[in-house]
This record gives C-alpha cells, structure tokens and sequence, in this order.
C-alpha cells in the first residue's frame, strides 16, 4: 500500500477560492467557507494577495503571485462546474478528489441530493478535522475513503449507498494531472459502470504544455533556492489530455461531450482580467452526458 499524506495541492486550490471570495466573479462565485478551512498559516498568504499587499522576499513573493493565478483559475471554474450541477439536478453527487471542496456546504441547490465525497485516505481524513462539526446543506454527505491507484472506486461506492441506477452527476474536478493515463482510463471505466442514462461527468483536465511543465520545475527551484514550501513538490503531473483524445475516451464508455472549453474564455465571460492567462488557457472543463 502507498502511504500518502494529506494533498498540499487540496490546500493551495482552497487558498485559491478563499482569495477570489468577493474579489472574482462577484455574484456568480462565492466561497466563504474557504477560509475557515484554512490554518492560520495557510490563510496568511491568502490575506496578502486580497489585500494586494506584495511582501518583500522572494518566496513570499513567488507564492503570491502563485495564489493570484490560482484565484483566478478557481473563480472561473467552480462557477462553470456548479452551473453544470445545477443544470443536471439528479439525486446522486459524487466528488472524485474532492480535497476541501465545499459544495456540499454551501450549495442549498443540493438539499435533495445525497453527495458522496470520495478521495484518498490521508486527505479525506484531514477535510474532516477541518470541518469539524459543520452541518452541510446536501439531503446527506457520505465519506468514501478511496485512493484511485490501488482502490476499487466501485466496490467502495456501493458499501457507501451509492446507487447506480439512479442518475449521478460526477465531479472530478483537479485530479485528473496526478493521475497516470491509465488511472485516467481506468477510473472513467468505473463511472460508467456505475452511470445510468441521464448521469453527467464534469472533468477538468490540463491540455498539454510544454512551457507549463518547464514553469512547474522552474517553480520548483526557484522556490527551493529560496528555502521557501513548493505546494506542488509532492504531487507531480502525470497525465495531460487534448480534447479530442478525452472525447473518444468518454464516448468508448458511453458518454457524450455536451461542451469542453477552456477556463480562460470562461474568465473572460465572468470579466476577470487574468494576470496570467496562459495559465488559464491550458486548462479545460469537460462536461459530458450520458443519453
Ligand atoms: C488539486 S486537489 C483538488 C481538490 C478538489 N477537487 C478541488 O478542486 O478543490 C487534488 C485532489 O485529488 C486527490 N487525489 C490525488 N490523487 C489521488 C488518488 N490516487 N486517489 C484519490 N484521490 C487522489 C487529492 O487527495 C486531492 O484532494
């Protein structure tokens, strides 16, 4: 069994919402819960970049500009993914990876729906001290401990209340780069086997980047030299996927791309004016149905 430590990356997307609250997208994205799932020195970074207030050393300095892009990133996403949730309304949700996700917690859109969190051990297990006693707003909440490399997702699923012949809406939303291809393969096999007609899949996923994957390393010993935390140093990429490439995966298991954009165009339909958009433009939402 691969020991794993609770996702840093879980973390830094989280510090992401908890900086675009009430700054991005304001009347389409809010995440107040955000910053109470944050320690207090994680919310540190996150107070500088609201404030704008640029610090000094080159770590610090690096890791705001990180969380700036990344609050972008967040903004533009969560708001198309809740849209394609609201917009499908089944009875079932289920989160794959759902690191500090908060959903469930502030979406009343959800209070006939039984979501299920699934996500690797360590990093469920942290969400939960985290949360402490918050009540959520979904009809139930179940936790599904369940690491996609070495777990069945179905057998875990259905111990869990999963029912598979009623509609699901799936979320696998900032997981699929820390997945290899055949994980990648090998989980969407699952979901269909457990998605009756009228069950959607939301996916975002990077598109290949060669100048992003040498950003990341750069990153990396830029912020090693500087004796500074990489929140990225333990959960390297390992798959990217181009959109027709994901398409035919989907379609092989039964799925139909209903839309698949990127989140730069996104942000721009939300009017936020990325300092960064390369970043954005290599990432995409996938949203497909089964009829
Ligand atoms: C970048 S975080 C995204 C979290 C959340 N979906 C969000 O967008 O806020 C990546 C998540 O993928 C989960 N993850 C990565 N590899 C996994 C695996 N092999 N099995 C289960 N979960 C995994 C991590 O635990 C973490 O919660």
């Amino acid at each position: 069994m691969i020991e794993r430590k609770a996702s840093r990356t879980a973390v830094l997307v989280c510090q992401g919402r908890a900086v675009a609250d009430g700054r991005l997208a304001v009347g389409r994205f809010a995440d107040p819960l955000a910053a109470d799932l944050l320690h207090a020195d994680e919310r540190e970074p996150v107070e500088r970049v609201r404030a704008g207030e640029r610090p000094a050393g080159f770590g610090p300095r690096m890791e705001f500009e990180l969380l700036s892009g990344t609050a972008e990133l967040m903004a533009a996403r969560t708001v198309a993914i809740d849209d394609g949730v609201r917009d499908s309304a089944t009875a079932q949700l289920v989160l794959l990876g759902a690191g500090l996700d908060a959903r469930a917690w502030r979406m009343p859109e959800l209070a006939a729906t039984a979501v299920f969190e699934v996500d690797q051990p360590a990093s469920q297990q942290d969400k939960r001290a985290r949360l402490g006693d918050r009540t959520p707003l979904a009809k139930s909440l179940t936790f599904v401990p369940v690491d996609f490399a070495e777990d069945s997702l179905a057998a875990r699923l259905a111990e869990s209340g999963h029912d598979p012949g009623v509609p699901t809406t799936w979320i696998w939303e900032g997981v699929v780069p820390y997945l290899t291809p055949d994980q990648v393969a090998a989980t969407t096999a699952l979901v269909a086997a457990a998605s009756t007609p009228g069950s959607r899949f939301i996916i975002t996923y990077p598109v290949p980047s060669p100048r992003n994957a040498l950003g990341r390393k750069a990153l990396g010993l830029l912020l090693r030299g500087a004796r500074h935390p990489n929140p990225l140093a333990n959960e390297p990429f390992r798959s990217s996927w181009t959109p027709p490439v994901l398409e035919s995966l989907l379609a092989a298991h039964g799925f139909e791309v209903t839309t698949d954009i990127d989140l730069l165009t996104i942000a721009r339909d939300l009017d936020i004016t990325p300092g960064r958009p390369r970043f954005l433009s290599t990432g995409r939402i996938a949203i497909a149905d089964r009829p």
